[in-house]
């Protein structure tokens, strides 16, 4: 019977699977290249603005992150320091978890490695995913996390958003966008759990805001692993050196084979 009942739960396990995958919000895919200095310091300025009050990124020190972004250490201090560290300091904050978990219901996680548990993808709809709901706490809600107790620090650059109406084109199962075979233009309909961003002065435009959650998401991805361009720079010299010494190798291999022919 016990036999029975496990195969049964195998059997129906994948069910359940792919009805949480129906479930989830689709990922928007975004390509960031942690050579772009430029972008880096962005998104360190950013976190160290709006992200920092509640997270560190303890497995790191600022004067390794100025190192590598190309920030002087004195306005590296004077800019993105806030907490009075030194720069030698690990980056961490004041906050107390034990605090923080009564006032938001779970204490912030610190982001060192958030780039490879979650991935960037997540990250970059997750941080443009936050929506008003006044059901919840803090009057928001997110779409890649459903019920977070994060609240919605990026208004502020990203304007209101709210989930309403809005036309949307249909596209079929296998992808393809749908056209009017007569006019060309494209079909639509209309599509009531969509995300829309109330127009706001002083906001950024849509654009923009992509950009600096692409730059925040590309220095989050540098903290996640600081060696990865040394180590792609020292893996093309090994491959180099590979190349060059497989022709002595060839070479002396002619040497000593010569005579045994
Ligand atoms: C006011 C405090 C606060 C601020 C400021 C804040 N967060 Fe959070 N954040 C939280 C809390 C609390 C959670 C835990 C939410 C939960 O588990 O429900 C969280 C969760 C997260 C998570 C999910 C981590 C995981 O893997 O579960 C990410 C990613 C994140 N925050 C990124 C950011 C970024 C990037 C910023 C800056 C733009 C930021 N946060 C600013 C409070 C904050």
């Amino acid at each position: 019977m016990k036999k029975h009942f496990a195969a049964l739960l195998l059997a129906v396990l994948p069910v359940f699977a792919f009805a949480n995958a129906a479930l989830e919000y689709p990922m928007d895919h975004v390509e960031v290249d942690v050579a772009d200095q430029a972008a880096m310091q962005d998104g360190a300025k950013t976190f160290a603005n709006y992200c920092m009050g509640c997270h560190s990124t303890k497995f790191q020190r600022y004067e390794r992150v100025a190192t590598d972004l190309g920030i002087p250490n004195q306005l590296m201090l004077d800019n993105l320091v806030f907490t009075g560290a030194k720069i030698g300091d690990l980056m961490k904050i004041g906050m107390q978890p034990q605090d923080a978990k009564v006032w938001f219901g779970a204490a912030p996680p610190d982001l060192t490695l958030v780039a490879r548990v979650r991935g960037t993808d997540w990250l970059y709809t997750y941080l443009r995913t936050f929506y008003e709901d006044p059901t919840r706490p803090w009057g928001v809600n997110n779409k890649m996390f459903p019920n977070v107790g994060m609240p919605n620090v990026l208004a502020g650059l990203q304007g209101r958003q709210v989930v309403g109406c809005k036309q949307v084109q249909v596209v079929e199962h296998d992808g393809k966008k749908q056209y009017d075979t007569l006019t060309g233009t494209p079909i639509t309909h209309e599509d009531c759990h969509q995300l829309t961003v109330v127009p706001k002065t002083g906001a950024l435009t849509a654009e923009q805001f992509d950009e600096k959650i692409k730059n925040l998401v590309t220095f989050l991805a540098y903290s996640a692993n600081p060696v990865k361009l040394q180590s792609e720079r020292i893996g093309t010299y090994v491959l180099l050196f590979l190349a060059f010494f497989f022709v002595f190798a060839y070479l002396l291999k002619r040497e000593y084979w010569k005579d045994v022919h």
